[in-house]
């Protein structure tokens, strides 16, 4: 790609056969060590977002990092959906599949307010299971999920369908 968010996202690597054989993993770890290109995707992550979001999403661990930075970038705070046996204050866990295993997430009470309108935040969306558990924590908790953005979209593993109405905006698929 020839501008600068294509540069940025041109960052992330290919490693075949992690964590298990056959899975080909995307790697974004150059990309969160490269400040132009972090600020490109925190820029990306904000413009799709969008207007009239009262308060961002995110899980354990790296979509922390892009959450936090768009949360200070935009005066937002931030709903930190966490990995099990973190939170001594369990508002609502939901069990999921991912590409590779299982997987559990809690979120804390108190971390949205009923009707508030919330935007899910990440680095990867492959199959969907995270955002999917993550979007059912919110809205039982009482939230609106206005919106879903990450970096980058495996398009293969259909995580998109798995989402319903809710919008996903990829910065980059493939
Ligand atoms: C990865 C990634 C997404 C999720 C995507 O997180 O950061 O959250 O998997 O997969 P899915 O769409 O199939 O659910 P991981 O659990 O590897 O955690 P990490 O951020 O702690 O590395
Ligand atoms: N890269 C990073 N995170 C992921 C991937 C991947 O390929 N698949 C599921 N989560």
């Amino acid at each position: 790609g020839g501008n600068a968010l294509d540069r940025a996202l041109d960052l992330i690597t290919e490693i075949p056969d992690f964590p298990e054989p056959g899975v080909l993993f995307r790697d974004l770890t150059p990309l969160f060590g490269d400040p132009s290109g972090f600020a490109q995707v925190i820029d990306a992550l904000g413009e799709a977002v969008g207007d009239g979001v009262e308060r961002l999403a995110a899980v354990e661990a790296r979509g922390f990092v892009l959450a936090a930075a768009l949360g200070y970038a935009r005066g937002l705070g931030v709903a930190l959906v966490r990995k099990p046996g973190k939170l001594p204050n369990v508002a609502g866990r939901v069990d999921y599949d991912l590409e590779y295993g299982t997987a559990t997430l809690e979120l804390p009470i108190g971390s949205v307010r009923p009707g508030e309108r919330v935007a899910v935040v990440d680095d990867v969306l492959a199959t969907g299971g995270t955002v999917a558990a993550t979007t059912e924590l919110l809205r039982t908790a009482g939230a609106e999920v206005t919106g879903v953005a990450v970096v980058l979209e495996l398009t293969g593993l259909a995580g998109r369908a798995r989402l319903g109405a809710v919008p996903v905006h990829a910065l980059r698929s493939v």
